[in-house]
């Protein structure tokens, strides 16, 4: 009984590791394949421009919300058209990926 109870939580641990770093690949690959490091430098804190800011390490909440608020156009500040047509082309659920991927960069 306890047998079959360890393998099973083997087997459950062994699939939020695999998942856990196929999401980070997805993120790092999703954060190349639109251009976000052009901006924001390849690790999301090396902007090209002192006045674009440095992401990486911020809350995936927030994150999230400002990417979504910046595709929406409820944030409109003086440098967010720069990525506003960049946002046009970024799904919701890309938008969780990335999140989740830049709020892990240290
Ligand atoms: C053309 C340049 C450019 C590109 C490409 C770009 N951004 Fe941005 N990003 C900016 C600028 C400029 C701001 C600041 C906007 C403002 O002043 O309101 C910003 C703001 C942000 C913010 C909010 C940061 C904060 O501290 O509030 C996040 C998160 C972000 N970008 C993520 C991304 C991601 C992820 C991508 C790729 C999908 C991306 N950006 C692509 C220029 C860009």
């Amino acid at each position: 009984m306890s047998k079959i109870k360890n393998a099973s939580m083997l087997a459950a641990g062994l699939i939020v590791m695999m998942s856990s770093s196929v999401f980070a690949a997805d993120g790092a690959a999703t954060y190349t394949a639109k251009g976000c490091g052009s901006c924001h430098g390849a690790d999301a804190k090396t902007p090209i421009m002192p006045l674009y800011p440095k992401i990486a390490g911020q809350s995936k909440e927030y994150i999230a919300q400002q990417m979504k608020d910046i595709k929406s156009g409820a944030r409109n500040n003086g440098q967010t058209a720069a990525m506003k047509g960049i946002m046009a082309g970024v799904s919701e659920e890309e938008i969780a990926v990335l999140a989740e991927y830049i709020s892990g960069l240290k």
